[in-house]
């Protein structure tokens, strides 16, 4: 049984397969019926969404199968029932159980226990949905992703800090983090991207200052510098967090042809100025809508491998 609980669930390889599908499906987007009888998949957010609800709700409709989006406030997961037995019921239910979360160590207990593909749709620690649809995005703009230098602002500690250190990783892109301090990206997370890079000819590293950071990229993206859950640190973390602004100043340090991507809730003024966002570099809003595209393909692609 595979899942997709973090980026490196898939190889190098498994990435690129997925990523070419998503763009045979966004080109064909009512062609492919892998969920046709229709299949249900269970859908369910422990934490606020709009993107991730929609894009899956809207993708496995156009799979051919049936969205079955649960009231986590009703299911309380983990608090009514175990983890476990709530996996074990949904998947008898289910055939695949896309879940955002807390911490990564209840998505795995959710794996571990429901006999069907489990996909993490966001947890403290990774966001791999949102790095698969930025990998799509970066490929329409910008061609093949190896060599490409992606460059994160912000705060590297969080899901989409340690999903690009292992996505652009595996893709073979060089990828700097940028971060205040105290907000470095976990160990481990580093090291294991620092692995695969050594494999795919890419590279992944800390730069702690911002402008050497953006200096020559391909891609700039940031996020909230105040991720869901954080919400009491949010003065410290507006002073801390200030001079990443994803501004005009950096923007002109990274290519003259760069994209920038945000996965949004984007807030204006704070970790990303308007004249950024509603740039001409920004593809934020293809990236939003990729998140459909690259979740079909990753669904599609997890059934088809359910024996493994
Ligand atoms: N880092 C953000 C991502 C939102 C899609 C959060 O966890 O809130």
């Amino acid at each position: 049984m595979r899942h997709f609980l973090r980026d490196d669930d898939l190889t190098p390889a498994e990435q690129g397969a997925v990523l070419e599908l998503a763009q045979r499906m966004k080109a064909a987007p009512y062609d492919a019926k892998p969920l046709a009888g229709p299949r249900t998949v269970a859908v369910l957010f422990d934490k606020p969404t709009l993107r991730t609800q929609s894009s899956f709700a809207a993708g496995i409709a156009e799979l051919g199968g049936f969205p079955m989006v649960i009231d986590a406030n009703l299911a309380r997961v983990g608090v009514r029932e175990s983890i476990a037995d709530t996996a074990r019921v949904l998947g008898r239910q289910a055939s695949a159980i896309v879940w955002r979360t807390f911490d990564q160590s209840r998505i795995e207990e959710m794996a571990a226990n429901a006999g069907v593909p489990v996909v993490n749709a966001l947890t403290d620690q990774f966001h791999p949905c949102q790095t698969l649809a930025d990998l799509l995005t970066v490929k329409e703009h910008r061609g093949d992703l190896a060599g490409q230098t992606l460059v994160f602002l912000g705060d590297a500690a969080s899901n989409m800090g340690h999903s690009y250190l292992l996505a652009g990783a595996l893709a073979g892109m060089h990828v700097r983090v940028s971060a205040p301090s105290g907000f470095a990206p976990d160990p481990a997370v580093l090291a294991r991207a620092q692995a695969i890079a050594a494999q795919t000819g890419g590279s992944a590293s800390v730069v702690a200052d911002p402008k050497a950071a953006a200096e020559g990229a391909d891609v700039l993206a940031t996020d909230t510098w105040i991720s869901m859950g954080k919400e009491e640190q949010e003065a410290e973390r507006l002073s801390a967090f200030l001079p990443w602004q994803l501004g005009d100043d950096l923007l002109a340090a990274a290519r003259d042809d760069a994209i920038v991507l945000h996965c949004l809730p984007a807030y204006r003024g704070k970790e990303i100025t308007a004249s950024v966002i509603d740039g001409p570099r920004s593809v934020v809003w293809d990236e939003a809508e990729n998140r459909r595209h690259a979740q079909k393909a990753l669904l599609a692609w997890l059934l088809e491998h359910t024996d493994e």
